[in-house]
């Protein structure tokens, strides 16, 4: 069954905006900052390069790349949700960071090819496209010769194992309940959902190599709970 579809996956940002960032830190345990500057770190941006974050949500990784990659680089955070997109702004108003570009966008109808990135990042975005590879596709279209992207993800890990177990336990009894006090049980009741038809690791890599990337590495985190695919074009 293919649940994805662009404007439920929209409405759903959108809804859950005003706690996007409360409930992320409260239902990772603020590990996924960990996780995030960790994409960063392999991903090895540096000032003077051009780099986008795409399905940036309220700008994550996009601030942390500014960090790198300015004052000579750029980054443009891009996500189709005018309601996350709009708390994004308002945090780079706080921090007062004007280098970030924001733009409202679906990543998959981006169709301007002439700004070639020399770097990608996505966290929790591949898996909410309607279409993972043509997802990918896109970045690799994006990308300079050579440029590298890297996605952070729940892993979807093998039926039965340790790993699955663990993330569904953790989804139905965590993450529900405490979505629940806060009116939203069925937007994040969506995550398991979605995870059922996110391409597995060999899958993901698989994908990548056929769109035409040179490399493509994948590892997961905590116990396979998360994972990161790494690509070089
Ligand atoms: C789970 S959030 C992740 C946000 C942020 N990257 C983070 O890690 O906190 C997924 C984001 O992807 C955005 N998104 C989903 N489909 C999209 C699309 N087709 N084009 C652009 N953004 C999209 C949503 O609006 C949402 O902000």
């Amino acid at each position: 069954m293919k649940f994805t579809k662009t404007i439920e996956v929209k409405n759903i940002f959108n809804k859950i905006s005003y706690k996007y960032d409360f409930l992320n830190n409260l239902l990772s345990f603020g590990l996924h900052r960990l996780w995030k500057r960790k994409l960063v770190n392999l991903l090895e941006p540096i000032n003077g390069e051009d780099w986008a974050d795409l399905c940036c949500g309220t700008g994550d990784l996009a601030f942390l790349i500014s960090e790198r990659v300015s004052p000579m680089g750029s980054i443009t955070g891009i996500d189709s949700a005018e309601d996350i997109l709009k708390i994004a702004k308002k945090k780079s108003e706080l921090k007062k960071n004007k280098f970030i570009k924001w733009e409202i966008q679906d990543v998959l109808e981006i169709n301007d090819y002439s700004k070639n990135f020399d770097g990608i990042c996505m966290s929790y975005g591949l898996r909410n496209l309607n279409n993972v590879e043509e997802g990918i596709k896109k970045v690799f279209y994006l990308l300079k010769d050579k440029g590298r992207a890297g996605f952070l993800d729940f892993n979807h890990s093998t039926k039965s194992s340790l790993s699955n177990i663990f993330q569904k336990i953790y989804l139905r009894f965590v993450v529900l309940t405490i979505s629940r006090l806060f009116n939203l049980g069925p937007e994040y009741a969506y995550i398991e959902k979605s995870i059922r038809n996110f391409p597995k690791k060999n899958e993901l890599i698989n994908i990548a190599k056929e769109v035409g990337f040179q490399k493509a590495e994948y590892m997961t985190i905590l116990g396979g709970q998360m994972g990161i695919l790494i690509l070089t074009k």
